[in-house]
């Protein structure tokens, strides 16, 4: 695909780009993941909540039905998606935007010749905000500068090439801090299962600061593990161990290893699975790109990163299971019914963000947080570390 017009734009270093995707101190367009600050995500997650308790009854569903019915979203996917594509649509739907999709550029006019960036430009003329996902990697920045010189729609990035998934990133952030908090819905003013934890874990502590991280499959290849571990490496004494088989293009890239030391996070690299399940703190399993392979490219025998439940039973008792999906054989159907096992919950948590982060683009998460308190009376702050358990 043909990006020269940007092509000055995109080669430069990440930390000049960030000033073209923000407008008054908010988010503009979502490209990175390294735009999600701490601040930032304690403030989408916070709404994210209220999305949620809200969408609980019919009052609160029409209140957010009737915030942006004004709205009109375009969802762009010309690569596969189920999820992200899906939750955008249940986003939308959540906050009353109406929406339009193209999921195969062989029934649009590209079919004919017409160049994806003048598809985008397109849509500008006719919607609010673009969300899409595509196979090349930088498409989606290009589009925001784009935006940026003629129209001011906000672009926000489903997944973009092996590059980065920064709302895939969010979702994750927020099932972690959940996961961290440590709260269970059988926590009684007597005991806590915190406190029960730290029996057998004394140095436990909550939140993100201090925990082993481990990724474990295909590693060079993903986008996910990409731009959430980028997020960790941020927060003090966080260890990443990656797991993935010693093949170039398979393993953690020295460019990625660089930037998370840089960032201040002590990074290992494994070959085995069974080297990192009892001392992490959250296990992320990814799938297999094989739609990726070489014709040519090395026979890598998978089997030693699978997490079986015979290998789940030695994960620590609190540790969480997550999974961006879609999953393959990397973690059988058994391990589901483990209540570890957190990869459900991670996908459904990327409805209650993905309408946070429009609500943020549209300006009206201000109302849905004072909605939220006029009706449950209380704030929930993810950065605080206030949350309830579900
Ligand atoms: N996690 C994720 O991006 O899933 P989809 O490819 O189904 O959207």
């Amino acid at each position: 695909m043909d990006l020269s017009p940007y092509e000055s734009r995109i080669e430069r270093p990440i930390r000049r780009k960030i000033p073209d995707l923000v407008s008054n101190g908010r988010l503009k367009h979502l490209i990175f993941s390294e735009q999600l600050s701490a601040e930032l995500m304690g403030e989408l997650f916070a709404t994210a909540d209220a999305v949620h308790d809200l969408s609980s009854d019919e009052d609160g569903a029409r209140f957010l039905q009737d915030l942006l019915r004004h709205k009109k979203a375009m969802l762009y996917f010309t690569q596969t998606s189920t999820r992200t594509f899906l939750s955008f649509v249940a986003a939308c739907q959540t906050l009353g935007i109406s929406y339009a999709d193209i999921r195969d550029p062989k029934i649009s006019s590209e079919y004919k010749g017409e160049s994806p960036l003048d598809s985008v430009r397109m849509f500008s003329s006719y919607f609010d905000v673009i969300v899409m996902r595509d196979r090349t990697p930088r498409f989606a920045e290009a589009c925001a500068y784009m935006m940026n010189d003629d129209r001011d729609i906000p672009i926000v990035n489903g997944g973009s090439g092996a590059d980065e998934h920064p709302t895939q990133a969010l979702l994750d952030m927020y099932t972690i801090e959940r996961a961290f908090t440590f709260r269970s819905p059988t926590d009684s003013s007597k005991r806590t299962w915190y406190e029960e934890l730290r029996q057998d874990h004394p140095t436990l502590r909550r939140g993100i600061p201090g925990k082993r991280f481990a990724f474990v499959g295909d590693i060079g290849r993903g986008r996910t593990v990409r731009s959430l571990a980028i997020l960790l490496a941020h927060h003090p004494d966080v260890q990443l161990h990656f797991v993935a088989p010693d093949v170039d293009g398979l393993r953690l890239s020295t460019e990625l290893k660089d930037r998370l030391t840089r960032a201040g996070a002590e990074v290992f690299e494994h070959t085995r699975i069974d080297d990192v399940l009892a001392d992490a703190d959250l296990v992320y399993m990814t799938r297999v790109q094989h739609e990726h392979d070489a014709a040519d490219g090395p026979e890598v025998d998978w089997s030693d990163f699978q997490l079986t439940a015979e290998r789940a039973r030695r994960m620590r008792a609190y540790a969480p299971i997550l999974h961006p999906f879609p999953r393959n054989t990397e973690i059988p159907f058994e391990v589901d019914a483990d209540p570890r096992a957190t990869y459900f919950e991670q996908a459904r948590n990327g409805m209650w963000v993905r309408a946070a982060l429009l609500a943020h683009l549209f300006g009206v998460e201000r109302r849905i947080l004072d909605q939220h308190r006029a009706v449950f009376g209380q704030y929930h702050d993810y950065n605080e570390g206030v949350l309830r358990a579900r």
